[in-house]
């Protein structure tokens, strides 16, 4: 049927089409051009009476498919129709027993094959898995982790997958693979009135960065305040005895800028009073001794007004406070190993804004109030349990006791159930966890020794562009997937919208798999992600049945269609039943 090239354009040959008929069946198929020491192979796009077009893919050498052709093949020698071998270099490995081979799907063009990966170039990368709902995206993914565990070889013991899961759908497909020994799922199911299946992150853990993300900052200009408020909140909570003298200077300093604002005397007296009643130390209060020669009192007394309106003796107070101020505040010492809770954050934030002379400054006061009230609503819902950690622990222990059971054997799977908290708090979570895991793994000495791969569904909801970048720098996830990779943090995106997915995000995607898509936006997307698809394949992809995905990228050696087998057990995303609810 095919005969000499006739004609090259571009990706494309042209050969004879010796028969003069339209063989349809041979739509799709590839085709192979031997030559010496390299074997150059093509897929036949388009059949007409006289000619058969075909896209040229890549060349197998030494048994190695690589994709890109840098010469044309020779014009006198027809192609024929790939062999078995050859076919495997281009499907991926058939051995399913390789530890490196991970099962896919079967290949809806040749249905004895299986789509395999390289299990390495998989989760060594951040991959995608795109399209349109209700296609086969979450239960493509549940299937391809259950086949992971369900190896032939031998089970990937020491994997970090840690799922956050949007819809509450993957509990049951990953707590089925606890039946396999030595497999090990820790679901937290995040229940709003079910306090002992939450997953919770020290107060103590955040910093400036994440109190802005928690609190929701769209204003760059308060995070000196939220450092301020993180200094205090260590200051105040230390149980060392030198940091009674930076609390004691730090009140002292707020109280003077007081005493010199200007107010009216009954306005300073108040403020001093209201100050002092919530903070104060042992050496540093209400009743504490100004003794001057001839005449003790207390500050309580130093603040009286006089007949004249005055408060007398506010001389002999600024000089009391002053002695309070010379130690040196700007390196504080302060024990690390301090635990504190979002209450004291609070407690210390207040302080913070008098320090700041918020209360002196209306444009500052508005949104430092409202960065107050932020908090004061977390710390009165449920939220706070999420932040509620009773004892001290570094980041280190706590991260590698996440991935650890009770009887310290490791954890493959974590799955963080999202679906019964509102998306504010899930978009706050997934990002504080995943700078963590990110934090985790860049002080880690032994380089990428302890990987980690996120995976997000509805990531188009995380990795957006929002206030991240303009108020702390930059998003977590644009950092992750730039700098993740050589320290082993790894995302799996899984998105309906990869156009609001950011930018950078997916371009840092090494890996695809692409369900049905039909909106000429993600189609563009996807077209622009490789140079390696023919027009047929992303017009197919319009057509993709439920559960078939093209499947591309660095683990894959050609863009390939697979169908996925349905997972067992199915995760939580089935459509509803109209005819069993409705009648
Ligand atoms: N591999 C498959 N084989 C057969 N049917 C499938 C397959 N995958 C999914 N389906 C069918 O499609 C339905 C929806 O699949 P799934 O929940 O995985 O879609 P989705 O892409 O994750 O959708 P959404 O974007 O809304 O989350 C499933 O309930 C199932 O009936
Ligand atoms: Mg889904």
């Amino acid at each position: 049927m095919f005969g000499k090239v006739i004609e090259t354009k571009e990706n494309f040959v042209i050969v004879e089409n010796i028969k003069h008929e339209i063989n349809t069946q041979i739509k799709n198929i590839h085709v192979s051009f031997e030559e010496q020491n390299r074997t150059i192979i093509g897929k036949v796009s388009n059949i007409t009476l006289d000619t058969i077009e075909i896209f040229l893919l890549g060349e197998i050498q030494n048994n190695k498919f690589t994709e890109g052709i840098y010469k044309y093949p020779l014009l006198n020698k027809p192609p024929r129709i790939i062999t078995g071998n050859e076919l495997v270099t281009m499907t991926g490995s058939q051995n399913l027993k390789d530890k490196n081979t991970l099962l896919i799907g079967s290949s809806t063009t040749y249905p004895n094959f299986k789509i395999t990966c390289n299990l390495t170039n998989m989760f060594s990368n951040h991959f995608a898995i795109i399209g349109n709902s209700g296609f086969g995206k979450s239960c493509g993914t549940a299937r391809i982790i259950q086949n992971l565990f369900n190896h032939e070889g031998s089970i990937p013991k020491n994997a970090h997958i840690v799922m956050f899961d949007v819809y509450g759908e993957y509990d049951k497909p990953f707590k089925a693979l606890e039946s396999i020994e030595k497999v090990h799922v820790k679901s937290y199911k995040n229940s709003k009135n079910d306090y002992t299946n939450v997953i919770s992150l020290p107060a103590y853990f955040l910093d400036a960065e994440d109190l802005a993300i928690l609190l929701d900052i769209d204003d760059s200009s308060l995070i000196p305040v939220l450092e301020k408020t993180l200094k205090y909140t260590k200051i105040f909570t230390s149980k060392d005895e030198k940091t009674i003298d930076y609390k004691n200077s730090i009140i002292a300093k707020t109280l003077l800028e007081l005493l010199l604002s200007g107010k009216s005397s009954a306005q300073i007296r108040d403020q001093v009073i209201s100050i002092l009643n919530k903070y104060h130390t042992d050496t540093l209060n209400l009743e504490s001794k100004v003794v001057e020669p001839g005449y003790t009192r207390t500050i309580r007394q130093c603040l009286l007004i006089d007949e004249q309106g005055k408060i007398n003796a506010i001389g002999i107070l600024s000089n009391y406070l002053n002695k309070f101020t010379e130690v040196d505040t700007t390196n504080i010492d302060i024990p690390i190993n301090t635990s504190y809770s979002l209450d004291d954050i609070y407690y210390a934030l207040e302080f913070a804004l008098l320090s700041e002379g918020a209360y002196n400054s209306e444009l500052i006061y508005e949104k430092s109030l409202a960065l107050r009230v932020h908090l004061y609503q977390i710390l009165n819902s449920e939220e706070k349990k999420f932040f509620t950690y009773d004892k001290y622990i570094t980041k280190k222990e706590y991260v590698e006791n996440l991935f650890k059971t009770g009887n310290n054997e490791p954890i493959q799977i974590i799955n963080i159930s999202l679906d019964e908290i509102d998306d504010r708090l899930a978009k706050v979570l997934t990002k504080l966890y995943s700078k963590l895991f990110f934090n985790y793994a860049l002080e880690n000495e032994d380089r990428a020794s302890f990987p980690i791969n996120i995976i997000l569904e509805e990531a188009h909801r995380y990795v957006n562009n929002d206030n991240d970048t303009r108020v702390i720098g930059y998003n977590i996830f644009d950092r992750i997937t730039k700098e993740g990779r050589k320290y082993g943090v790894l995302m799996g995106f899984i998105t309906q919208r990869p156009k609001e997915l950011s930018e950078t995000a997916l371009s840092q995607c090494s890996n695809f798999l692409v369900f049905r898509i039909f909106h000429p936006d993600d189609y563009k997307i996807v077209d622009s992600i490789t140079s390696s698809l023919t027009r047929d394949d992303l017009e197919r992809l319009k057509t993709l049945r439920k559960g078939m995905a093209l499947t591309f990228g660095q683990a894959f050696a050609l863009p390939m269609i697979a169908q996925v087998d349905l997972p067992n057990p199915l995760p939580q995303s089935s459509n509803a039943n109209i005819i069993k609810t409705w009648f």
